[in-house]
């Protein structure tokens, strides 16, 4: 397949970025707010598929919670670098794609996809994603999957503007689906055991810091970050989904 403008970002971020800890996402706390979710499905003993692991930042704790791992990256340089940086224990690096895989050693107890999809081009190669994954877990399986969808884009924008702030445009390399337009894909193929999301963290990190300190002046993962972490960890209330950017599904493979 022909690699895309986005492809070739991570591939090149994977050497550019000098913080391995930044590599994969600049905002460390909101990985944090994330791993939270993830944490809470993971079984000692399961064999785990984890797509889209970048540099492996995320393989590296993966691995001390499940039996084994196996990760994968379309980022020829990813997958060198997390061999490099974090190394094979119970655990293989590989390169795969997750639209054609090719070397996956299934069926997988556990997969974890956080922020992949958003790097396809479309909903169409969203579900086709989706239907791979599905095909690689056994029935009874779980796939925790965490993407961003552009209703919480809309609804920040929407209040900011209220304020007197300015849009919150999504990086121009992601695509956003509406999560209403994807959850039927999902629906077909798995039943939803817990949904998470980041509404807590996106508001105030993207309404509040900026009316503090100004929109000019936010860092993407400053003191303010730091101080809000367990905040938004701890009290998430239903009622700030809207403004979520993030939805995290915990989803069991239909027999
Ligand atoms: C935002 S990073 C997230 C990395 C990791 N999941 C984490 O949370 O730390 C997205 C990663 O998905 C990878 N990716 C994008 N398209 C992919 C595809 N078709 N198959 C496998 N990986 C892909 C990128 O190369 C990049 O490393």
């Amino acid at each position: 397949m022909t690699k895309s403008e986005t492809d070739i970002h991570w591939n090149n971020r994977a050497i550019a970025e000098k913080n391995p800890e930044k590599v994969n996402i600049g905002d460390t706390v909101q990985r944090e707010v994330e791993f939270s979710f993830i944490r809470k499905h993971l079984d000692t003993t399961a064999r785990v598929l984890e797509v889209g692991c970048g540099n492996g930042f995320l393989t590296s704790r993966l691995r001390n919670l499940v039996g084994f791992v196996d990760a994968f990256d379309y980022a020829e340089n990813m997958v060198l670098q997390a061999r490099r940086l974090v190394g094979e224990e119970n655990n293989r690096f590989f390169h795969d794609n997750v639209l054609e895989p090719k070397n996956l050693q299934g069926p997988y107890d556990i997969i974890l996809c956080v922020r992949v999809l958003i790097n396809l081009k479309n909903l169409a190669e969203q579900r086709r994603a989706l239907a791979n994954m599905a095909r690689a877990l056994r029935p009874g399986g779980k796939l925790i999957l965490l993407e961003g969808f552009n209703n919480g884009f809309s609804a920040l924008t929407d209040l900011r503007g209220r304020l007197g702030l300015p849009p919150l445009t999504p990086a121009p390399i992601n695509f956003y689906s509406s999560y209403d337009e994807f959850l039927p894909s999902v629906r077909e193929l798995f039943d939803i055991d817990e949904e998470f999301h980041t509404g807590m963290f996106d508001f105030l990190t993207r309404v509040v810091y900026p009316l503090l300190v100004g929109p000019d002046a936010v860092a993407e993962a400053g003191d303010f970050h730091h101080r809000i972490a367990s905040l938004a960890q701890t009290f998430n209330p239903d009622s700030l989904r809207p403004m979520a950017r993030l939805i995290g599904l915990a989803l069991i493979h239909r027999t």
